[in-house]
């Protein structure tokens, strides 16, 4: 019996790989090289499978020009890469990676909130270009309080919810939450009685401002110059989102101009491009997308977008699917993790 043939589009866990070989005929990448879509069209022909990650954008020109692809397993939980129109039309089953990092992804968004809040890589920067010359005195990066502040989460999913759980139970914060639909009081309660409020109110009222919400064309540009306009001049804004959901030119000049106080940025418009006003801001701390980056969570994700490969071809069905799936495909979706839709 042939086996099916797998692309693994970037680099990835050797113990991933060598499972995959062993139900799969695998093609990898271990140079790690970013194909552009011609490249990655090329290297998918014959392929009925894809361990996908978020630089491969697959739409209606790559399935056109790769028939035999049945599915593409994101080892990421966000599929803003995924057309999932376009995958759904052919009957292309696409899959993702929730809850396996949410809690990793959580603390991250923390330690941004905490690191913009507390001027932290400001101080540090301060003190290796060796400008440290005198003890501390009494302004010196004097920031803003987190504990007992107010924290205002747009996108309240699993990962949303992991933040407001960290902030009201361990820093005592008040959480305001805006999202798409408001959650059930007994979801609301075991998140320190977080309170569903306007996108407005919720900038109007924050301390800091935390963005966790899926990317997509409804949601370009959430944060703009008007919505920026809206937050205290005291507060931050910290985004483990997507870029794009925030408009980065507008946010380098509200921090510029100190209309907020600090941001903390994972994600970027463009990225790995940076805009270059962030980079020459002080009041923003600014890392390169790695708010899921645990050894043991990227295990994880690699791990599960393996188990949707394999479930696919031996099961005929998949864990964690983000295309509804077409009823000639005869795959039944295993409701275990995830739900498909709101699940950053
Ligand atoms: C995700 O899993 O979506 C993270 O943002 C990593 O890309």
């Amino acid at each position: 019996m042939t086996r099916p043939q797998i692309l693994v589009t970037r680099a990835t866990f050797p113990e991933t790989l060598e499972r995959l070989a062993r139900h799969f005929d695998v093609q990898a990448n271990p140079d790690d090289t970013i194909w552009p879509t011609d490249a990655l069209a090329r290297h998918l022909q014959g392929k009925q499978g894809a361990l996908t990650t978020g630089s491969e954008r697959i739409d209606a020109a790559l399935l056109a020009a790769c028939p035999q692809l049945k599915i593409c397993a994101n080892m990421i939980v966000g599929y803003n890469n995924f057309d999932v129109q376009a995958m759904a039309s052919r009957g292309v089953v696409g899959t993702n990676t929730p809850d396996v990092l949410s809690e990793t992804t959580a603390d991250f968004g923390f330690a941004l909130i905490l690191a913009a809040a507390r001027r932290l890589t400001e101080g540090e920067h301060f003190l290796r270009r060796g400008e440290w010359k005198k003890p501390s005195f009494y302004r010196m990066f004097a920031g803003a309080e987190v504990h007992a502040s107010t924290l205002g989460i747009i996108g309240m999913g699993r990962i949303g919810q992991a933040i407001a759980r960290r902030g009201a139970r361990g820093f005592g914060m008040t959480v305001l939450y805006h999202n798409r639909a408001r959650l059930d009081a007994a979801t609301e309660a075991a998140c320190g009685g977080a309170r569903y409020v306007s996108k407005e109110d919720l900038l109007r009222g924050a301390d800091h401002v935390l963005l966790v919400l899926p990317y997509s064309t409804a949601t370009h540009h959430t944060i703009g110059a008007a919505e920026l306009a809206l937050m205290k001049p005291s507060a931050t804004l910290t985004n483990i989102a997507r870029g794009g959901i925030v408009d980065d030119a507008a946010l380098a000049c509200a921090l510029r101009e100190r209309r907020i106080a600090a941001a903390a940025l994972d994600v970027f418009e463009g990225e790995p491009a940076v805009h270059p006003d962030l980079l020459r801001l002080p009041n923003v701390v600014l890392t390169p997308h790695i708010a899921s980056a645990t050894v043991a969570t990227r295990r994880a994700m690699a791990e599960l977008a393996a188990d949707n490969l394999i479930a696919f071809f031996e099961k005929g069905r998949v864990l964690t699917p983000v295309t509804p799936i077409a009823p000639t495909t005869a795959i039944t979706p295993v409701p275990s993790v995830a739900g498909a839709k709101e699940n950053t």
